[in-house]
């Protein structure tokens, strides 16, 4: 790997025998972030078809961390002692039986979703409707650690220079945004807004979208993200929540509104200007809604406009293709700060107070990063 990358930048060594137990941020019970505490635990063996990372950064996850840890998840049932961590990245320390695709000391990024391969959505390239779904951090033992279990089939090559937080950004929000933008149908020149573009999620859909060529509106509730998003480069940047906000991005459109928008909070009245700026025959992506989901939808206003309503469940094997082309031809996540694994607790209380414009990860790449300062 590129040999400028030092310090939590650098790519974590591997040793010539793998420990049988490693340090991992646990937690066992439900409850504020202070839950969150390291612990000694087994190194999970890789087994057919499979690798063990060495993990050297991952990312902290609104939805897949913040709620797991507080017992509020809306979906998954978690068997504690559990250990978060679904995006990661990290370098080859071992491989099973039958992997040939990646060797000891590779750069990779974790593609976090495992399917089964076999159902008819995985045979058809949808792996994201498999009913079998599992994410890592979710379904089975996370990335706040410092080894993984995954599938060979779920890693990911990491270009020379990128940093592993960097890699961490892109590996699962990466194929989702690439996932939206492709299902959408968005073209260089097409107005896209994008709601809450300064998260995670939301930041990597609006420079991948940029970096496609399509024009950008922003929207945050925060004055200083809304200047930040527009220096990285969104045409304009608005809030949400203000008065004006549908007839400026009217206004900008020349009255016809945006051909793409991506809602991925879920959040009624700001879903309600997202369809009143809607263009004829435009789309609207959503992929989240960690703020409620119930909203309305006049349909009359659908169907006589020819609007889609578009439900983007993750990103698959041809979205994450595609994405590592885009990745190799420039495009990067906006990666907001990192914190040692050891201060995973204070990562997730910087995410609740919304503190964050893009990416925040947990570096482990050093043993430093597993000493709580
Ligand atoms: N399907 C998938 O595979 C996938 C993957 C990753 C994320 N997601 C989804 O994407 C969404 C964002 O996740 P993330 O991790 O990217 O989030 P994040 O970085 O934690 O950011 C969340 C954003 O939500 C905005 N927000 C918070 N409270 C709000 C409110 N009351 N009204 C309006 N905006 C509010 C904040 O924007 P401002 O402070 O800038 O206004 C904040 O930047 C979630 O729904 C998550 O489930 C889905
Ligand atoms: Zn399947």
């Amino acid at each position: 790997m590129s040999e400028e990358l030092t310090g939590t930048d650098a790519w974590p060594a591997v040793p010539g025998t793998v420990p049988a137990t490693m340090r991992a941020v646990v937690f066992s019970e439900f409850g504020d972030p202070g839950v969150l505490h390291v612990d000694e635990v087994p190194v999970p063996m890789p087994g057919k078809d499979e690798v063990l990372v060495r993990v050297g950064a991952v990312s902290v996850g609104r939805l897949l961390d913040l709620t797991a840890r507080a017992g509020t998840h809306p979906y998954a049932r978690f068997v504690l002692p559990h250990i978060l961590g679904a995006e990661h990245a990290g370098t080859v320390a071992a491989v099973g039986p039958g992997v040939d695709a990646a060797a000891v000391g590779d750069p990779v990024a974790v593609f976090p979703v495992i399917s089964c391969g076999e159902c008819a959505a995985c045979v058809e390239g949808c792996s994201e409707a498999c009913p079998g779904l599992q994410i890592m951090g979710v379904h089975q033992p996370g990335a706040y650690a410092e080894y993984t279990r995954v599938p060979v089939t779920n890693v990911h090559a990491v270009p020379e220079g990128l940093s592993p937080a960097t890699a961490a950004g892109l590996a699962l929000a990466g194929p989702v945004a690439q996932n939206q933008l492709t299902q959408a149908g968005v073209e260089a020149g097409d107005w896209v807004l994008v709601q809450g573009a300064a998260s995670a999620l939301g930041s990597l859909t609006a420079g991948l979208a940029e970096h496609l060529g399509a024009k950008v509106i922003a929207t945050s509730r925060s004055a200083w993200k809304r200047e930040r998003l527009v220096e990285l480069g969104a045409t304009a940047a608005f809030d949400p929540a203000s008065d004006t906000f549908v007839e400026d991005v009217l206004a900008l459109t020349g009255g016809a509104g945006v051909r793409v928008a991506i809602d991925d909070l879920g959040e009624q009245r700001i879903w309600a200007r997202t369809m009143a700026v809607l263009a004829d025959r435009g789309t609207v992506v959503s992929s989240g809604a960690f703020l409620g989901g119930r909203v309305e939808l006049d349909l009359m206003r659908l169907y006589s406009r020819c609007q889609r309503v578009l439900g983007v469940r993750t990103g698959n094997p041809d979205s994450a293709r595609r994405l590592w082309e885009e990745v190799e031809a420039g495009f990067r996540p906006v990666v907001d700060r990192t914190f040692p694994v050891a201060e995973a607790a204070r990562a997730h209380r910087y995410l609740e107070a919304d503190s964050n414009m893009g990416r925040v990860a947990l570096t482990a790449t050093t043993d430093d990063d597993w000493r709580k300062l």
